[in-house]
């Protein structure tokens, strides 16, 4: 399972057809919707707080709604106005309603006479889920302290009151105040120039849903990775990411003689300190990205190509609603895909497709049936569901299908038809269907049957004439673990001096659960992987190695948990260790160090994890 949040969806109970409202929201948008926010931040480091004045411009749709709803998540709300076209304010009435655990705070604001704008003052509280404060000691060069926001899902209700649905999309402007000397960036244009003043302004003049706000500040340089792109990271971190991440302009290029011109202007990134919970993060020009995919040989680059992808599919065509999630994830990692095969080549492509393709087949059994559907049935949908592989994997796999059935040309031309078509808006599942329709499946007949694409959209499990790509690469790998697993080749003489990172994260992907001991060891002496600086391999490793009881590596698998924040390399190391009571202790004595570096929702999915392990146990 892809370690991604868990999200609240069990509230929903209405049809699809009617589905008004985003279960995830408390925002009416068939009564009002903002079509544009003005937001003014102070960052306030001392008291890990953002103090906000936040301006939306409304559009409203009933002439009947009495009030503006908004999302809130543990702000403090200081004041609420009208503001009317001549810039005169008049104080309105509001509530704030008891936290709900998932959705935060209903902020009702009564308005009956539909001001053009409304105007909140806020503070931000320490402990906000969409939101990291760190101090200079855990940043990579210890001098300044480091902040960053992470908003999806439905995180950027807690740092500023809004309409919390990606239905609903608005353009942006932003004034901030910073410590001089620290540089503040969000997901808007950026100016690598900007002088260090305090004083930043942002404006991001496409239509965003709020899921894509984002901001940063810290003691951030920039170099140069092409005309249209630059790397932002700590100094001491700057020039390396520029070399692991100088193919970008490349990317760009190769997406664009794909679907069509990137529309944003820039394409910037953002390495941000480890404790970044994600590998990567859509924020509009601005990617944000963690550290760890910076190993010296860009081998694990590809988190570049997705979150660039994600400028046409996500960014440009939004998903609706986090039920629709696999038209962002999906669609992402087929264009990912393609651009790693039009730069890195086919083998390099097919071996990505073919981890996913594994890692799918391995889980999708053990998931709630509905959670193995691209489109859930969102009935069914528990409130624990997390967002898991099957929306990018299964997602990318049935694009990959229809390419194959409909050949590449044909299937690219629609592609890049369906971008156009919808760009800028916020679809359903079902819109995408009424698209794919027409324009691929009825305009080449006898191709593939629409039963067989409501097979891969509604079905559960994998459809059985899924094109399972030939790695020769693979294959060999396959035979020679099976060799060594059998006792009939010692672990030096594996032919692993040439593999790459996929390579070996396939190969130790595919050993037993609990493997043995002493083959673990072997491994390690011949290979030492034992502190490697790859965490993608790191964290695959220490997870086999410490099923087999090889107490050796725990203090190196410690490290690794301690200096990562990255929830998909650092949880599945946590749940190695809780597989026995003495595990766990060590794991919960780890964490108790770490736990301070850690990003409110990697602490949150941490803690939730050892509950459901202590009941294990019990
Ligand atoms: N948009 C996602 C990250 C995300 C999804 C955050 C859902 C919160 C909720 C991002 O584009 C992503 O998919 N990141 C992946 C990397 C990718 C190469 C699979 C990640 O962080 O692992
Ligand atoms: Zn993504």
């Amino acid at each position: 399972m892809r370690l991604l949040p868990v999200l609240a969806l069990g509230a929903l109970v209405l049809p699809l057809a009617a589905r008004a409202n985003d279960p995830n929201s408390y925002a009416q948008p068939d009564q009002v919707v903002v079509t544009h926010l003005d937001l003014d931040l102070k960052i306030d480091f001392p008291h890990k707080q953002l103090d906000g004045v936040a301006t939306l411009r409304l559009d409203w749709k009933n002439p009947k709604a009495p009030a503006l709803v908004l999302d809130t998540s543990a702000l403090k709300i200081a004041s609420v106005e009208a503001v009317d076209a001549n810039g005169k304010t008049l104080a309105l009435k509001y509530a704030l309603a008891p936290a709900d655990k998932e959705l935060g705070s209903k902020l009702t604001i009564e308005a009956p006479r539909h001001p053009a704008q409304v105007r909140i003052r806020y503070v931000t509280s320490p402990g906000a889920t969409g939101l990291q404060w760190l101090p200079p000691a855990q940043t990579a060069d210890k001098k300044a302290p480091f902040m960053f926001s992470q908003s999806e899902s439905i995180h950027a209700r807690s740092w500023v009151p809004l309409q919390d649905s990606p239905a609903i999309r608005f353009t942006y402007d932003a004034h901030v105040s910073a410590p001089k000397n620290l540089r503040v960036v969000m997901s808007a244009l950026n100016d690598a120039k900007h002088p260090l003043d305090g004083l930043f302004d942002f404006s991001q003049p496409h239509p965003i849903p709020s899921y894509l706000l984002a901001i940063a500040a810290g003691d951030i340089a920039v170099k140069e990775t092409g005309p249209r792109s630059a790397v932002y990271a700590e100094p001491s971190v700057v020039d390396g990411a520029a070399r692991e991440f100088s193919d970008t302009e490349k990317m760009i290029a190769t997406a664009e003689s794909l679907y069509g011109p990137y529309r944003w202007g820039r394409y910037d990134l953002l390495v941000l300190p480890p404790s970044f919970p994600y590998g990567g993060m859509e924020n509009p020009n601005m990617t944000f990205a963690t550290p760890t995919i910076i190993v010296g040989d860009k081998s694990l680059v590809s988190v570049i190509s997705h979150e660039l992808a994600h400028s046409w599919s996500g960014n440009l065509v939004t998903a609706a609603a986090w039920r629709d999630i696999w038209l962002n994830e999906g669609f992402t990692t087929y264009v990912q895909g393609r651009i790693t095969e039009a730069l890195y080549g086919q083998r390099q492509a097919t071996e990505e497709d073919l981890l996913a393709i594994r890692a799918l087949q391995k889980d999708i059994g053990a998931m709630p049936a509905n959670a193995q559907k691209l489109a859930p049935d969102p009935k069914g949908l528990g409130g624990d569901d997390s967002l898991s592989d099957v929306a990018y994997s299964k997602g990318s796999w049935f694009l990959r299908t229809l390419e194959q059935k409909f050949g590449r040309q044909d299937f690219d031309a629609w592609l890049k038809g369906y971008f156009d078509r919808h760009a800028w808006h916020s679809i359903i599942t079902e819109q995408m269907l009424a698209d794919l329709k027409p324009n691929l499946i009825d305009k080449y007949p006898g191709k593939m049957s629409w039963a067989e694409v409501q097979d891969w959209v509604y079905g559960t499990g994998i459809p059985k004439d899924a094109p399972i790509p030939d790695s020769p690469q693979f294959d060999a790998i396959d035979k020679e673990r099976t060799a060594f697993l059998a006792g009939m080749l010692p672990a030096a003489k594996l032919d692993a001096k040439g593999w790459n990172t996929q390579e070996w994260m396939y190969f130790l992907d595919r050993l037993p659960d609990a493997p043995k001991l002493a083959d673990m060891q072997a491994i390690d002496a011949a290979w030492h992987l034992t502190g490697t600086h790859n965490a993608e391999i790191g964290m695959r490793w220490y997870v086999h190695a410490i099923a087999a009881g090889d107490k050796a590596v725990w203090p190196a698998a410690a490290e690794h948990m301690t200096r990562i924040g990255r929830l998909y390399l650092t949880l599945p190391v946590y749940g190695a260790f809780a597989k026995t009571p003495e595990g766990l202790a060590y794991a919960e004595q780890v964490y108790a160090k770490a736990k301070g570096g850690y990003h409110p929702l990697t602490q949150q999915a941490v803690e939730a994890f050892f509950a459901s392990a202590k009941r294990a146990h019990r």
